[in-house]
């Protein structure tokens, strides 16, 4: 895969870095199908587009957890790394490169870039009062702090917000304030900190939000924008799990720093492994770069990301893609309810293609949250891609291979304008893929086949191939080459369900976008095989139950 083809598109698109301290659930998976589908299409149109991801490791929550599980942070990265990769892999989601933000050519860039600010007089240094918990002898983030709200008096509040009236506070004015770990009472201690000055950048981010994000995202940001924009605090003491600020001993990046710095360190490891020019994808205008985020990280990729980028004299984002968030039953994902799938829990029990395509027959691009229901998951699944898509393909190959020697005819002249209908749909739904309007997109190759499936109820090749073998065979031609066609649509979505489709179909090639303008005779087909079997009640029940159980284990 060159970087540099005359005529063809250079995209990099990054998918958020989850965290190195959890398991890959529902949620996650539902940002990366948006990034995963969109890659596929590009790639089968000829673009040149880079899928890039990573474990974002660092921080005090990660430091925590490794402390508890009686292991090293290292370890535990170490650990997850390998469970993240899995868990993606089942899903067939296909990156480029997927590495970690605890790389060395993270912390080569983090030094450069930090340079960078402070020669540019973007950073400021002053004391800070913080909180800090003797027993667990560390620094204590805001939201490892615990007490009564310091304008309302609500109990039980975060360091940062009041959730019942969204005071926002430092902790340290927390009058009853206790480390959430141990519930000691934290003490104050000053130290200096390191501050970027977002504010020197208020001109050039209202004019960039305009073009990065979509309208609906702009409009939040201009709120943000209005006033003058906080320093922020890139700086962590010991103990700390991240990279040691240079000539700073005792003195961390904030994980917000090194991580978003991941997209571009893990790029380099790529054009390292491949021989290819990285400033040609970094530092070259002419690189779509596309960043895939869920709605509650956009501060930091539409505000400080930038920022960054203008200072070291990076490539801007082309845009920033905001998705809301997958809920549940019309609810946040939740343990108790059993809808916080992990996706290891998922695999166990259900088909990683279910979940594909269910979701992407509800992602639209917009940033409103999209619901995951059990009950409209088994429903949408087995009556449209098993009832409607898969149908169309086994109809059609089992008669041709009970009765026809597997072999296709011509298209008569009925069913040649019905494929060529399909084919010219090829620019309207690579239209909705270009727009992540996967929504519209599913629609759209679901009319193909419901087209061939009127045909086929129409022409009842069942019946006619008891006195007409040709008639028959010309009918099954029609509805295996709508599907075929839908098939190459489709495969963006279900990569793993098109291969096998390309095997029964014999195809010389994997399916590409053009794929669509072929037509299909005189072929003869390899044995059917089932594509993909139905969902079950039972199967989603115990996925809900493990899911529950798995939570009641956590507790106790
Ligand atoms: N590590 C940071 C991102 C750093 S990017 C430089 C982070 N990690 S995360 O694991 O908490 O989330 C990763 C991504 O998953 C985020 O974009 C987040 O919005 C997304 N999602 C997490 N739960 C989600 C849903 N329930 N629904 C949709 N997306 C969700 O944030
Ligand atoms: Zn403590």
């Amino acid at each position: 895969m060159p970087t540099s083809t005359a005529h063809h598109r250079r995209i990099v698109v990054t998918t958020a870095l989850p965290y190195a301290n959890g398991d890959i659930h529902i949620g996650h998976l539902f940002e990366h199908f948006i990034t995963d589908y969109w890659v596929r299409f590009q790639k089968m149109r000829g673009n040149f587009c880079l899928s890039i991801c990573a474990d974002d490791t660092h921080g005090t929550p990660i430091m925590v957890a490794a402390r508890k599980q009686g292991i090293t942070p290292e370890a535990l990265i170490a650990k997850t790394f390998a469970a993240h990769r899995r868990d993606f892999a089942a899903f067939d989601i296909a990156f480029d490169h997927y590495s970690s933000t605890n790389s060395d050519t993270n912390r080569a860039l983090c030094h450069e870039v930090y340079q960078q600010m402070q020669d540019a007089g973007h950073v400021e240094t002053r004391g800070v009062r913080q909180s800090y918990c003797p027993r667990d002898e560390m620094f204590l983030p805001d939201r490892f702090v615990r007490g009564s709200c310091p304008a309302c008096n609500a109990t039980d509040q975060y360091g940062d917000q009041c959730e019942v009236c969204s005071a926002t506070y430092s902790p340290v004015d927390m009058r009853d304030g206790k480390c959430a770990l141990c519930g000691e009472k934290p003490v104050t201690r000053e130290s200096n900190q390191h501050f970027f000055k977002l504010e020197h950048f208020r001109d050039f981010l209202k004019q960039w939000v305009i073009d990065g994000v979509d309208q609906e995202i702009v409009h939040k940001l201009d709120e943000w924008l209005q006033d003058r924009l906080k320093d922020w605090c890139i700086s962590r003491d010991a103990p700390y799990f991240g990279f040691e600020i240079p000539a700073q001993p005792g003195k961390y990046f904030y994980v917000w720093v090194d991580a978003p710095l991941g997209y571009i360190a893990t790029t380099k490891e790529w054009c390292q492994q491949h021989e290819q020019d990285f400033d040609r994808l970094w530092k070259d205008a002419g690189t779509e770069i596309y960043h895939n985020i869920g709605k509650d990280i956009v501060y930091f990729h539409a505000l400080f990301w930038p920022a960054m980028l203008k200072t070291a004299g990076f490539t801007l984002p082309r845009r920033i893609f905001v998705h809301g968030m997958l809920t549940s039953e019309g609810e946040k994902l939740s343990k108790s309810r059993g809808t916080f799938i992990r996706a290891a829990t998922w695999l166990k029990h259900l088909d990683p293609e279910w979940l594909r395509y269910y979701l992407a027959a509800k992602i639209n691009g917009r940033i409103s949250d999209v619901d995951f229901s059990f009950n409209d998951f088994r429903a949408r699944v087995n009556s449209d891609l098993i009832g409607k898509i898969t149908n169309v393909a086994s109809r059609g190959a089992q008669l041709l291979q009970r009765k026809l020697d597997r072999r296709l005819g011509s298209l008569p002249p009925e069913g040649r304008k019905l494929v060529a209908q399909a084919a010219a749909q090829s620019e309207a739904i690579a239209a909705h893929y270009e727009k992540r309007d996967f929504s519209k997109a599913v629609l759209a190759i679901r009319a193909i086949v419901d087209e061939a499936n009127r045909y086929c109820n129409d022409a009842v090749p069942w019946e006619s191939i008891k006195h007409d073998h040709e008639r028959a065979r010309g009918t099954i031609t029609t509805m295996l080459n709508l599907f075929r066609i839908a098939a190459v649509y489709l495969k963006p979505i279900l990569p793993s369900y098109c291969q096998r489709v390309e095997m029964l179909f014999a195809e010389a090639q994997p399916f590409t976008w053009a794929s669509a303008q072929e037509t299909c005779e005189q072929r003869t087909l390899n044995d059917f095989q089932p594509l993909l079997t139905r969902v079950t009640a039972a199967a989603v029940t115990r996925m809900g139950k493990e899911t529950q159980a798995e939570q009641q284990a956590e507790q106790a």
